[in-house]
């Protein structure tokens, strides 16, 4: 199971929306033991559960953006604990790469993270998302995709 809870933290009307991609066998276990331990963190992530951080790709990133994500995660074992051996030493060699072309994409790469957190790491997963969550606040919205959202194509 997991909890979400909110801070209360920022008055405007914007609230800042995070989706995190998370491996089953690490992240998720972690972020859903931040639920159970009632480690408090901000509402903003939404959390795609995946088997592995290897089977993100990249188009997942950019249509997160494109339907309005201003900071993607993506989030996995550690090096050398992946539960398919090697995979998230690809997903670490594919993303960073991507993140290279980000910026020719449009988007900051700062918008974009990629963090380790183990099953046993709750704790780690709250101040992840509290700090991330910090951090997009003070980015501010992602916006250069919006006329792609609103269905229509920029000159
Ligand atoms: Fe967690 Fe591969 S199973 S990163």
């Amino acid at each position: 199971m997991i909890q979400q809870a909110s801070d209360s933290t920022d008055n405007s009307k914007w609230q800042p929306r995070i989706v995190a991609f998370l491996c089953n066998w690490c992240s998720y276990a972690g972020a859903d033991l931040a639920g159970m331990s009632r480690f408090a963190y901000p509402a903003a992530i939404k959390i795609v559960r995946l088997p592995c951080s290897g089977r993100v790709d990249p188009m997942f990133i950019i249509k997160s953006f494109e339907q309005g994500a201003d900071l993607v995660l993506v989030s996995g074992c550690h090096p050398g604990d992946c539960h398919y051996t090697s995979g998230n030493y690809h997903a670490r060699r594919k993303l960073l790469a991507f993140r290279e072309l980000m910026t020719f994409l449009g988007i900051d790469p700062r918008r974009f993270k990629i963090s380790w957190v183990s099953a046993a790491e709750g704790a780690k997963w709250s101040s992840l998302v509290k700090e991330i969550t910090a951090e997009v606040i003070a980015l501010g919205p992602f916006e250069n995709y919006s006329k792609l959202r609103a269905g229509g194509i920029a000159e």
